[in-house]
């Protein structure tokens, strides 16, 4: 009967009753007597448990006994309709195989209700929980649903490398990638590390951004867009941040600014509606449990019009707010997640779109706007989050990216190949990136990044 073909709980909760099925997974829970006896299978096809039925007339006790709380459990049986409340179908068992028991007294989730923080500890298990299944199934969701919008509309995904011998943007401290042996590192003559005897020739590292060799792709396909792992070695231990993170990059041809916040803003929305139309049972369950707005928090900003703002409009509301902020806010200042946040949550109440920042704070490749003190940026502001996307009109010009550079005084010998987009055949083009955990903080309610991803990469923190 292990070998028989299983169906799906998510599939046998909306079936007729009347047929002979198999189910197989996890139990959650078990209850009963000595003549019935109750067990709550999840097969993680679904948030919902079926019901299994154990008429002790036909099971003994000791067969029974290793179906536990965790135990993994094969079951033919008959679907049948069931009189008690909760469910419409449940399982009246004729056959039990025990594919793997879970010892009681050592299984660290027998109980429910652990906190956050214990599951993290646990983070092998945790995707058992209830929880962290909703997260991973609205996770797949999201995922699914940010391929179909940039289908649907015609841009091609762009796989852009990991290891890369480029600092895209100081975007922030990066892993190195190596085979020298540390042991023993090669020299030359001048006491500096010889990389060209390293594996690429040159030093290199994981990528902090695709968005530079996603332009390459923009400058010949049109409009791509890439959705890969990225990498940050800041020591920043909150709850927004990850040393490893997905992050969606489309890069448009011919966008302006306006076009590029256009698309932003249609983006988040569609995945926000993907996720209420598709995903309505994990949300009702995350709802229920951690966060009673989230709902209705996703349905508002699927309504609303975003508020856009210039960076110097922001600020002069944030210096007349009265507020007292942990960082000081002036001009020139970048905003952090409290100045972002107070603008969202506590002044407009809706998505804020900031645009215009002082070139000081923001990337070399950005649009110079003729101000002279400004660059086209945009970052998406969220409630609860902050900062939710980046992004920009790019520098078309040459002759005033290669200004910039040198202004900035940054190593422009590995950069040759980005500036030849603007040498040959340059064009007005615009992107941004979002950051999928992020986004995922949104949707599913969660206040830390780490519950929002299988395995977070953190410092002091790689171990599953
Ligand atoms: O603002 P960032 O650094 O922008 C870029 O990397 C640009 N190259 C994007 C582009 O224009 N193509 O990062 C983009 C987004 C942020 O808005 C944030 O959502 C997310 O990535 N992000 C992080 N998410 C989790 N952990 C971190 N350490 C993050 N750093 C940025
Ligand atoms: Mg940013």
């Amino acid at each position: 009967m292990e070998s028989h073909k299983r169906e799906k709980i998510s599939k046998l909760l909306k079936s007729e009753a009347g047929t002979e099925i198999v189910v197989k997974g996890w139990v959650r829970t078990k209850r009963g007597n000595k003549n019935i006896s109750f067990v709550a299978l999840n097969d993680g096809s679904t948030v919902n448990n079926i019901q299994i039925v154990f008429d002790m007339t036909l099971f003994t006790e000791e067969q029974l006994k290793p179906v536990t709380t965790g135990s993994c459990i094969s079951v033919l049986g008959n679907l049948t309709a069931s009189p008690g409340g909760g469910q419409a179908v449940e399982i009246q068992a004729k056959e039990l195989y025990v594919y793997g028991t879970a010892d009681p007294e050592t299984y660290p989730l027998q109980k429910k209700g652990h906190s956050m923080e214990f599951l993290r500890e646990i983070g092998h298990l945790r995707p058992r929980t209830n929880t962290f299944g909703c997260i991973f199934r609205i996770r797949h969701a999201m995922s699914f649903a940010i391929h179909k919008f940039f289908n649907d509309k015609g841009f091609f995904n762009l796989h852009t490398p990991i290891i890369t011998a480029s600092d895209a943007e100081g975007a922030g401290a990066m892993f190195q990638v190596t085979t020298l042996d540390l042991n023993n590192i090669p020299r030359n003559p001048e006491g500096k590390i010889d990389y060209t005897a390293d594996f690429f020739g040159r030093s290199s590292n994981l990528t902090v951004s695709g968005q530079l060799e996603g332009e390459l792709g923009a400058m010949a396909l049109g409009e791509i867009y890439t959705f890969g792992p990225t990498f940050r070695a800041e020591n920043s231990n909150t709850p927004r941040h990850l040393a490893e993170f997905w992050m969606i990059e489309p890069e448009m041809a011919f966008y302006e600014i306006k076009e590029n916040m256009d698309l932003a803003e249609e983006f988040i929305k569609y995945l926000v509606k993907y996720a209420l139309d598709n995903c309505s049972d994990d949300l009702k369950f995350l709802n229920d449990m951690f966060d009673k707005e989230l709902i209705e928090r996703l349905r508002s900003v699927v309504s609303t019009d975003f508020i856009r703002l210039s960076y110097t409009d922001g600020v002069d509301i944030l210096m007349k707010s009265g507020e007292k902020f942990e960082y000081p806010v002036f001009w020139g200042a970048d905003l952090q997640s409290e100045h972002e946040r107070y603008l969202v949550e506590k002044h407009f109440k809706k998505p804020v779109i900031l645009t215009d920042y002082p070139k000081e704070i923001k990337a070399f490749y950005m649009k110079q706007n003729d101000d002279g003190k400004t660059v086209r940026a945009m970052d998406v502001l969220f409630p609860k989050i902050g900062e939710i996307i980046g992004g920009s009109q790019r520098e078309e010009s040459l002759e005033k990216l290669e200004r910039r550079i040198k202004e900035m005084e940054m190593e422009n010998s590995t950069l040759w190949w980005y500036l030849d987009t603007r040498k040959f055949g340059t064009a007005p083009h615009s992107g941004f990136g979002l950051g999928f955990e992020r986004l995922l903080l949104f949707v599913t309610g969660m206040s830390n990044i780490r519950d929002v991803i299988p395995f977070p990469r953190t410092p002091k923190n790689a171990e599953f």
